[in-house]
């Protein structure tokens, strides 16, 4: 057994407007959707139930307990779009180029950030999706509330965007998903 990884079993979706979450998706085209960082499928299950017909989604974690966790629930629940993979969020080389048509990173990034992480991440977010495909990240404000990361780690929308951008990612949108959190949706610019 790995070691479990930081912020392992945590998750953020019990304190998002999960409605208003859903409803920001760009989910009437996707195919193949990404939870990179899924834990136990929080965001996954509910995401993978709104997916057009024939169209599935992989939850990807270096957390074995929450992968097997995902799988078990997805196969309870007869949630047969959805697979769970143990990966690195920093070398999916599982996955295909430009397989994606919507990669989620749900209350990760900063984490990625924290330990040197992100520009591998973000690197791979980018070769996994499509051109013009979705990334769609959730994050906390940067505002003291509880539960969530110390304000200092957090990121502000334009942080994020500052970060995420240079990945080769285009057209920031941000949606407000209450008092703690915000989406930030992306467009995958086209390969030069
Ligand atoms: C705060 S939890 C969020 C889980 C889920 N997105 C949610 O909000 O319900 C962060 C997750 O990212 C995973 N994680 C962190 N770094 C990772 C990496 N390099 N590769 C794969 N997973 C990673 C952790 O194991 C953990 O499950």
């Amino acid at each position: 057994m790995k070691p479990v990884p930081h912020e392992a079993g945590k998750s953020s979706y019990a304190l998002i407007d999960g409605a208003a979450f859903l409803e920001a998706l760009p989910l009437f085209d996707v195919r193949v959707a990404l939870d990179l960082g899924c834990g136990v499928g929080n965001y996954a299950l509910p995401v993978a139930r709104r997916l057009p017909p024939g169209a599935r989604l992989q939850g990807i974690d270096l957390w074995e307990e929450g992968v097997s966790t995902l799988a078990r629930a997805a196969a309870e629940q007869g949630l047969t779009n959805v697979t769970a993979a143990v990966g690195d969020l920093t070398d999916l080389g599982m996955v295909p180029d430009a397989q994606a048509d919507l990669v989620l990173m749900a209350t990760v990034v900063h984490d990625l950030v924290e330990r040197g992480h992100a520009g591998a991440a973000l690197a791979e977010a980018a070769r996994v999706l499509r051109p013009g495909g979705c990334l769609a990240v959730v994050e906390f404000k940067k505002i003291p509330s509880k539960p969530g990361p110390p304000v200092a780690i957090r990121l502000s929308p334009n942080e994020l965007a500052a970060l995420v951008g240079p990945a080769g990612f285009r057209d920031p949108q941000t949606v407000d998903l209450g008092p703690s959190n915000y989406l930030s949706l992306f467009r995958r610019k086209a390969l030069p």
